[in-house]
């Protein structure tokens, strides 16, 4: 049994209790620019329920005897389609190869769904993903309610997945965590081959092709997100991603860059001096936020509320920012008049899984939610110092340092999935200087 089929058999545990009927469907194929695609990348919704990366491919689960019934539609084999767009696992091979009770030609969907979906009262669909399939979707059931007076019961409650399978997701088993484990290393390869490469002149195009290049020599299934590679005060624009600017001599380099593997995702930000020593601005600088960072992760327990993580941070950094001389007044001052704003605007964490910023509620019966064995979230503080901000001494204008780390909370507090890139000065002064570790140019 898959780890996929063991989340999809979670879940419909869950259906079968309720007696609802779940329609899940995977992502469409993207039109990039007239007949070329984006590269597909299956819907982590479905993705975690069936482990099929294919498109146009469906996920119908009945509730019943059994445990219920899982169908999945997907495209049958098609040697001439399968010349031009690749292989295709077809419908014979499909059960066993991903352990559903059955499956059927996606052809057939449509012409087939409203039998399988009759006499099931709740019917679990996301809406508003697309509203093709919403409209779709909604003539099923509008049929359906028609061939009431026949003495079909059409669904009369139509439910968001969210609060039983996004609450499923948050939670990670240790298979899961296994690939978290392995998307962490091939991400540190990456970092630290990054460290080592860059250097004056060197293009920050050319250190996000390493990345890529690394991630996908290692066997991820790409990037969990847009790199961001960052020269000098493109570290101040937060999702920076042109990344092509030639690296100055003097300057830091901030990358934000997480590979994924088997489409789970790493999530992790490190910020280096271009030419390998800090200056004593910028590591100024760097110690309040590693400082920050440091004591934000070392926080992460069973229990403690999501947002004490950022509370945790957010106080170290200001702190930091009174002693740079940068922030004016107390600890409490200046959280209150939000001065540290300027230079840090973003909260500290946010959960990690199959999406990057994870599915999952961040808040339960109105109160901030505490953080529970199996979650995984980033912490990652930073201080911007844009060079467009009023009344920053010279020294610090233009440093951006951003730190962030993957932490799974565990029965005894935490383990960082992230801990083996270098993040001290001492550390990133010596991969930067570590020629072993750089990728030929
Ligand atoms: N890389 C996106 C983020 O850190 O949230
Ligand atoms: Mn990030
Ligand atoms: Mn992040």
């Amino acid at each position: 049994m898959s780890l996929y089929s063991d989340n999809r058999r979670r879940f419909q545990a869950i259906l079968n209790e309720k007696g609802i009927a779940a329609v899940i469907p995977t992502n469409t194929v993207k039109v990039r620019n007239h007949d070329c695609d984006f590269r597909f990348r299956p819907d982590s919704d479905f993705w975690y329920l069936t482990g099929f990366a294919e498109p146009d491919s469906w996920l119908v689960l009945l509730p019943g005897e059994d445990g219920g019934k899982s169908i999945l539609f997907l495209r049958d084999k098609d040697p001439l389609q399968e010349t031009w767009q690749g292989r295709r696992l077809g419908i014979d091979a499909a059960p066993d190869a991903l352990d559903v009770d059955e499956a059927r030609n996606v052809d057939d969907l449509w012409d087939t769904l409203g039998e399988l979906l009759a006499d099931h009262t709740s019917l679990m669909w996301r809406t508003g993903n697309d509203e093709g399939r919403d409209r779709r979707m909604l003539e099923v059931v509008a049929d359906l309610r028609r061939r009431a007076r026949g003495g079909v019961q059409p669904p009369v409650e139509l439910l968001d997945p969210a609060p039983i399978l996004h609450e499923l997701r948050l939670f990670k088993t240790e298979a899961e965590v296994e690939l978290m484990r392995a998307a962490a290393a091939i991400t540190t390869e990456a970092h630290t081959a990054a460290m080592a490469t860059a250097a004056p002149g060197v293009n920050e195009c050319e250190i996000d092709a390493l990345i890529d290049y690394t991630f996908r020599r290692r066997g991820s299934t790409g990037q969990a997100y847009n790199n961001i590679v960052a020269g000098g005060a493109n570290a101040c624009i937060l999702h920076y991603v042109e990344n092509d600017a030639p690296l100055v001599d003097g300057e830091l380099l901030l990358i934000d860059a997480g590979a994924e593997m088997d489409y789970y995702a790493s999530d992790v930000t490190r910020t280096f001096p271009v030419n390998g020593r800090f200056s004593d601005a910028q590591r100024a600088v760097y110690e309040v936020v590693l400082r920050s960072q440091i004591a934000a992760v070392n926080a992460v327990a069973p229990g403690v509320p999501f947002l004490h993580i950022h509370e945790i941070a957010l106080n170290e950094l200001v702190d930091g920012l009174i002693e740079l001389g940068v922030c004016q007044g107390t600890r409490a001052s200046v959280i209150q008049d939000k001065s540290y704003s300027r230079f840090f605007m973003h909260k500290t964490s946010h959960w990690l899984g199959l999406d990057v910023h994870d599915c999952g509620t961040y808040t339960a019966d109105g109160k901030p939610r505490k953080l529970e064995v199996g979650m995984v979230l980033t912490v990652e503080p930073g201080l911007y110092f844009d060079p467009s901000l009023d009344g920053v001494e010279p020294k610090y204008v233009g440093i951006g340092v951003r730190i962030e780390d993957d932490i799974l909370v565990t029965p005894d507090g935490h383990e960082n999935l992230t801990a083996a890139i270098p993040k001290t000065v001492d550390a990133v002064e010596a991969a930067c200087a570590d020629s072993a570790l750089a990728t030929a140019r």
